[in-house]
């Protein structure tokens, strides 16, 4: 059973989506701890509520970038955790504790990587003039939003989409992605060769796309 530590900034839809899964029967996962690096991150209620450990390592607390990375590392370590997964984490963490984690740190990002990095990725997606959007699960590398890819789904764009209809859509792809990709992981079926990641049983790659035309 692998244990998670779950990271937060704000909202935590996307570790609601870990938790439930984890209740799942099966699920090879359970949340460990979910820690917020700021007091107010809506998320924090709502993992309480899910009878889930929480902790706050606040980013205000520590004046390097060392000493926060350390404090947090400490509170994962605390509980026991062995998988990182940064849900909606709006904080680049330093060389040291990426290379720490290497191989047990993931994340979720709002576009089909190594497409739109950083923020406003719907927005920008939209400016663009892209027509599929999506989102990644990836490991965690120190560049920005960078690092092999474990799973993505794609989301049509429509004529006339504005950012905030697209963010909908594609939250929910990231929300059915990102379970499934930590339970690979926890199963063991998840090698990285080269910076590409190869996931043991093809069938799993299969049900990426969306069910249906939008
Ligand atoms: C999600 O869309 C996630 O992909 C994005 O922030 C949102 C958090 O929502 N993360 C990033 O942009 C990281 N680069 P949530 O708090 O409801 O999960």
């Amino acid at each position: 059973m692998r244990r998670l530590a779950i990271l937060i900034s704000g909202r935590g839809s996307n570790m609601r989506a870990l938790a439930e899964a984890c209740a799942a029967p099966g699920f090879p996962a359970e949340p460990a701890v979910v820690i917020a690096d700021r007091p107010d991150a809506a998320g924090l209620a709502a993992a309480r509520n899910l009878g889930i450990d929480t902790a706050v390592v606040d980013r205000r607390g520590h004046s390097t970038r060392e000493s926060f990375d350390a404090a947090l590392d400490a509170g994962i370590a605390a509980r026991g955790a062995d998988l990182v997964c940064l849900a909606g984490f709006m904080r680049l963490l330093g060389p040291d504790f990426v290379a720490r984690w290497r191989d047990r740190l993931v994340n979720v990002h709002p576009s089909l990587l190594p497409a739109f990095k950083g923020l406003d990725t719907h927005a920008r997606a939209l400016a663009a003039g892209v027509r599929i959007a999506g989102c990644t699960v990836h490991f965690v590398r120190p560049a920005l939003d960078a690092g092999p890819i474990i799973a993505q789904a794609a989301v049509p764009v429509r004529p006339g989409d504005a950012a905030a209809g697209l963010a909908r859509r594609v939250l929910a792809e990231e929300h059915r992605i990102y379970p499934l990709a930590v339970r690979w992981i926890a199963e063991g079926r998840v090698r990285i060769a080269g910076e590409a990641v190869v996931v043991d049983g093809a069938a799993a790659m299969l049900n990426l796309m969306p069910k249906a035309p939008p």
